[in-house]
C-alpha cells in the first residue's frame, strides 16, 4: 500500500461522518471549520463548486490546522493539483477517469475517488488505490450494493456518500468494509444563512456520536 493510501486510510478512521460542505464566503468557511471540529468532527471536504471555495479551502486549513482539511468535486488533474498547492490533506472525485488516478498517484496526494460499479473500483485497484468513496451511495444501490462489494473486494474500504442522511448514516456504518461516510447534512443553508454556528456544532456532535 503507497503511503499516501495508508494516510487516507488512517484518516478515514477519525471519525465516523466526513461533512461535505459548499462554501459561499471565506468568512463562513472559517466558521464551519470550527463548528465542526468544536463538534468533533476533523476530517472534512470542501467541495470546489464554488468561485471561493479554493480561498475558503486555504482559509479553513491555516484556522483549524489539526484538521484535516481536503477538495471535494476534484473533476480533473488540473483542479486536483489546484487543490493541493491549496493545502488540500487529500481530494474527493466523484468519478475515477484514468487521468485523474493518474495524476493523484503522480502527485502523491490521497485520494478518494468516486465509484458506483465494480469494473470503476477495478480501475481505481489497477492504480494502487485501496480505498473509495462509493457515490452516489443511496441512488446507486445503498448498503446492499456495498456488502456485495465485500465479497469479491474483501481488502477494500468506503466512505459511501450521496444521499445519507444521520438516519440512514447507521445502516452504512455497520458494514465492515466501511470506514465511515460522507454527507452534507452537517452544514445545512439556512443555518449557514443564519450564522447559526452552534446547530452546526451540535449536528457534528450528534454524527460524531455515530457507532460504527
Ligand atoms: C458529494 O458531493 O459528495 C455529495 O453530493 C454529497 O451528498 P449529499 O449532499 O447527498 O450528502
Amino acid at each position: 500500500m503507497s503511503a499516501a493510501e495508508s494516510r487516507m486510510r488512517r484518516w478515514l478512521a477519525l471519525a465516523p461522518v466526513i461533512p461535505v460542505y459548499t462554501p459561499a464566503t471565506v468568512d463562513e468557511a472559517v466558521q464551519v471549520a470550527q463548528a465542526l471540529v468544536r463538534g468533533g468532527l476533523p476530517l472534512i471536504e470542501v467541495t470546489l463548486r464554488t468561485p471561493v471555495a479554493l480561498d475558503a479551502l486555504r482559509a479553513m486549513v491555516r484556522a483549524e490546522p489539526a484538521a484535516v482539511i481536503g477538495a471535494g468535486t476534484v473533476l480533473d488533474a488540473g483542479l486536483l493539483r489546484q487543490a493541493r498547492d491549496a493545502g488540500a490533506a487529500f481530494a474527493v472525485s466523484p468519478g475515477a477517469t484514468p487521468d485523474l488516478l493518474r495524476a493523484a498517484v503522480a502527485e502523491g496526494l490521497p485520494f478518494l475517488a468516486g465509484i458506483a460499479t465494480a469494473s470503476d473500483l477495478m480501475r481505481g485497484l489497477e492504480h494502487g488505490l485501496d480505498c473509495f468513496k462509493f457515490f452516489p451511495a443511496a441512488q446507486a444501490g445503498g448498503p446492499a450494493l456495498l456488502q456485495s462489494f465485500a465479497g469479491p473486494f474483501p481488502a477494500v474500504a468506503f466512505c459511501p456518500t450521496g444521499g445519507i442522511s444521520a438516519a440512514s448514516a447507521p445502516d452504512y456504518l455497520r458494514l465492515r468494509n466501511v470506514r465511515c461516510v460522507g454527507g452534507s447534512w452537517l452544514t445545512p443553508a439556512d443555518r449557514l444563512a443564519a450564522g447559526d454556528w452552534a446547530a452546526v456544532e451540535a449536528l457534528a456532535r450528534a454524527a460524531a456520536a455515530l457507532p460504527r
